[in-house]
């Protein structure tokens, strides 16, 4: 049985606008996360889900979206204490916004989607409903992810592009 149907994906897809196939995007698989998923397992997961309660909830699902696959894109291996000097827990939504920015162009909501999704570990606060839809996202996939859920529902072939 598959969990997602075809045409909530190839809608979810159409909102990306081809950034899954870009290799900044596909490098984040190489990058580990959390226990058992890597960064670019985690980004989709958080954009799917994102999506979905942004279309439920009759917000910017395209910029939930969007933004949800992004919010991680620091791009360095999070473990390698030499990858930057400061604080990974704040510092990490700041570098995913720059290499965001760099890699396509991003609305006001969107990059507010990316620097505020770790509050209210870090300082910045969600400005939207959209942002906060996905700083809540991000916590629902993390707890998934660390409890292990992830490998036991195999979310790996379900949320595969
Ligand atoms: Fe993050
Ligand atoms: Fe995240």
């Amino acid at each position: 049985m598959r969990l997602i149907s075809s045409s909530d994906w190839n809608a979810f897809l159409s909102c990306l606008d081809g950034l899954l196939d870009t290799p900044q995007v596909q490098s984040m698989r190489s990058l580990p996360h959390h226990p058992g998923v890597n960064c670019y397992e985690h980004s989709v997961f958080v954009a799917y889900v994102a999506f979905r309660l942004g279309r439920r909830w009759g917000l910017d699902y395209r910029a939930c979206a969007r933004g949800g696959l992004l919010h991680d894109l620091y791009l360095y291996d999070c473990r390698d204490r030499t990858a930057h000097p400061g604080n990974q827990c704040l510092d990490h939504p700041v570098f995913a916004l720059r290499n965001a920015c760099a890699l396509t162009h991003l609305s006001k909501l969107e990059r507010n989607i990316i620097l505020a999704h770790m509050w209210p570990l870090a300082l910045h606060l969600p400005r939207s409903k959209e942002a906060w839809t996905v700083s809540l996202a991000d916590k629902f996939c993390a707890t998934v992810e660390v409890f292990q859920l992830f490998k036991r529902l195999k979310l790996r072939a379900v949320l595969a592009a």
